[in-house]
């Protein structure tokens, strides 16, 4: 997927904090320590930096969610992290967004830490943020 085409699947899918520009996938993608896993209709940034990875975002179209691409898309990123060598991921997701936490859950991660107010919604309101992780085989 190219810059464009992974900022118009995250403006459809966010929607409990601001998507990426094109211009930010793209600037992220030079960095030699990223990594970006695709299926379909989904994808994960990621980073791996020694013997950590990190998911800076990821999103699944919602016109194909619940059909497995986020997951497939996880599995290959876990796969490839694990082969630059992370021992474990690490990722931060606000704590009103149920359906990606769950997704987290349902793929071995658990919650770490919490960052108070975290997320600027709008005027005066804000969001927690939740730290998960898990490891990696
Ligand atoms: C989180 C997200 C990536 C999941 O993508 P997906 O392709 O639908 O996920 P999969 O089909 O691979 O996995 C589905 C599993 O995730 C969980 N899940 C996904 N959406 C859910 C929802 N709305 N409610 C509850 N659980 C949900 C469930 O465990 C589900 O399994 P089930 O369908 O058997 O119940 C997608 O909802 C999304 O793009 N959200 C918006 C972007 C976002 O918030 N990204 C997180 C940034 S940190």
């Amino acid at each position: 997927m190219t810059p464009d085409a992974l900022a118009a699947l995250s403006a459809r899918a966010y929607r409990y904090m601001a998507p990426w520009s094109a211009q930010a996938f793209a600037d992220t993608l030079t960095r030699p320590t990223s990594l970006l896993k695709t299926s379909d209709h989904a994808f994960v940034l990621g980073q791996v930096v020694a013997d950590e990875a990190e998911i800076l975002a990821l999103a699944a179209d919602p016109a194909h969610q619940r059909q497995g691409e986020a997951t497939t898309a996880l599995q290959a990123f876990h796969k490839a992290a694990s082969a630059r060598g992370a021992q474990k991921v690490f990722l931060e997701v606000s704590a009103e967004n149920a359906p990606a936490i769950r997704f987290y859950q349902s793929h071995g991660y658990s919650e770490r830490g919490r960052r108070k107010a975290y997320y600027r919604l709008q005027v005066g309101q804000t969001a927690d943020a939740l730290i998960m992780a898990r490891d990696l085989p």
